[in-house]
């Protein structure tokens, strides 16, 4: 099976081009469902979760392909088509595909919205949380479809489409706020959605969904209002910021030392962890929209608690790798999870590198150690094993990161963009 083998030591100096928000990428191709004409993202990562959406839509009977536009581009921030220009019958989301991967029960809303009908498979349990989907049902359910759960799948109706409705999300949920809000799009009357998350991924999809002719107010904001329109555009739309990547080669520089400089980013989007980065001793310089410098000179790191919260909050989506970096702090540092409730798996695998944690329910005591040293490990989600492959670049010796399919769903080309800033990993199969 393929690993990844990190020596530990060395500092990184180099440029690394950020790639397109997997995270906002998944809902977007979804979003091509909502209309029969094309529609074009470009800054497509180049990163396994994505193809694993392009077959559930492929298997639903939308076309896909790759628009040759920028091929000069090497694989990175491809442009890829959607056209979902024929009636389905009959759509289904099956299990195999579902279960892969979380992010598919977004698709019941827009199935919804312009078929009237949809089967889509419960996604099942997950490594980080039992993570429901009763809000994405609720909500929908409100709009006026007819929901039974049989054999596993969700069956889903709305005989004469959807209708606007006030919704008000008792949790603030990522992917409810975007299933609703595209199957708003196409619903008759106006759709409020109160409590609905503010993430950046959710202004991207605002932002696609208006260029293709929705009609949406307030995204990025508590309360988002969505006025249903008859039918919606084709468009071509550049996908975000992978915020999350970036934060990690923050990260990185922060475990390793050196200086690099970041491009294709979002600085405003980063906003969620920069303070506390900072406060860790990372020196960080917006150099203007799309760039910034991050440095750190020498190898004292600070410790700093934070509290895992929806955006503008700090991202449960760094909380792994703000532990690795926390593992080396200069003393004593608490880090609470408030998102999912079993997302410390990487605890272990970090304290079998002779790091010093302590987890007590969704709260992790750290105790800062001199040096981590190198160890074969396994990760059970694709940010905890981020972290093993952070602390492995400062580890002494080897580090043997197994499972390397959970950093491909959504890191592209990690070892070549840290080899080439000057990192020792090799990849083995
Ligand atoms: C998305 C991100 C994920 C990130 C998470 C939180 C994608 C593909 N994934 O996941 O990387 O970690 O946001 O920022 O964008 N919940 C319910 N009922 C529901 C839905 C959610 O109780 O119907 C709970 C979840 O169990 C969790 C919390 O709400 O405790 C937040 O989950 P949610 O924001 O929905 O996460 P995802 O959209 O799945």
């Amino acid at each position: 099976m393929k690993k990844l083998i990190v020596k530990g030591g060395n500092k990184l100096y180099g440029t690394i081009k950020v790639a397109g928000a997997k995270n906002a990428t998944l809902p977007l191709m979804i979003a091509s469902i909502l209309s029969s004409k094309r529609l074009t993202l470009t800054n497509v990562p180049h990163v396994s979760d994505i193809s694993t959406m392009a077959n559930l839509l492929e298997t639903i009977g939308v076309n896909i392909g790759l628009d040759g536009s920028n091929e000069n581009d090497g694989h990175q921030g491809r442009a890829v088509y959607f056209e979902t220009n024929k009636d389905i019958q009959d759509p289904v989301a099956p299990y195999e595909l579902v279960s892969k991967m979380r992010a598919s029960i977004v698709i019941l809303g827009p199935l919804l919205a312009r078929f009237h009908k949809a089967r889509v498979s419960l996604p099942g349990g997950c490594a980080i949380g039992t993570r429901p989907v009763d809000l994405h049902l609720k909500a929908l359910e409100q709009m006026g479809a007819k929901i039974e759960l049989k054999n596993g799948y969700i069956e889903a109706k709305a005989k004469n489409g959807l209708r606007g409705a006030d919704i008000k999300f008792e949790k603030i949920s990522v992917g409810a706020t975007q299933n609703i809000m595209m199957a708003a799009t196409l619903a008759r009357g106006v759709t409020t959605i109160k409590n609905a998350a503010c993430e950046p991924e959710i202004t991207d999809l605002a932002k696609c969904l208006k260029a293709m002719g929705a009609n949406i107010e307030g995204e990025g904001t508590p309360e988002i209002i969505i006025k249903g329109v008859e039918k919606l555009n084709g468009a071509t739309h550049k996908i975000i910021a992978d915020r999350i990547e970036a934060g990690t080669y923050m990260v990185a520089v922060g475990i390793a030392g050196g200086e690099i400089k970041l491009t294709n980013i979002e600085s405003w989007t980063i906003e969620g962890f920069k303070n506390e980065l900072e406060q860790s001793g990372i020196k960080i310089n917006i150099l203007n929209d799309n760039e910034i410098l991050i440095s750190k000179e020498d190898a004292k790191i600070n410790p700093v608690n934070i509290s895992t919260q929806p955006f503008p909050g700090f991202p449960t989506d760094m909380q792994a790798q703000f532990m690795a970096l926390m593992t080396l702090a200069n003393g004593s540092s608490k880090i609470e999870e408030t998102i999912f409730e079993n997302r410390f798996m990487h605890v272990l695998e970090l304290v079998r590198m002779g790091a010093n944690i302590k987890p007590d329910g969704n709260t992790a005591i750290i105790e800062g150690v001199k040096n981590l040293n190198g160890a074969e490990v396994m990760a059970t989600d694709l940010r905890a094993s981020v972290s093993l492959v952070l602390a492995g670049l400062v580890a002494n010796g080897k580090t043997i990161i197994n499972r390397l399919y959970h950093l491909e769903r959504g890191y592209e080309r990690i070892a070549e963009k840290l080899v080439r800033c000057g990192a020792d990993i090799k990849i083995e199969y």
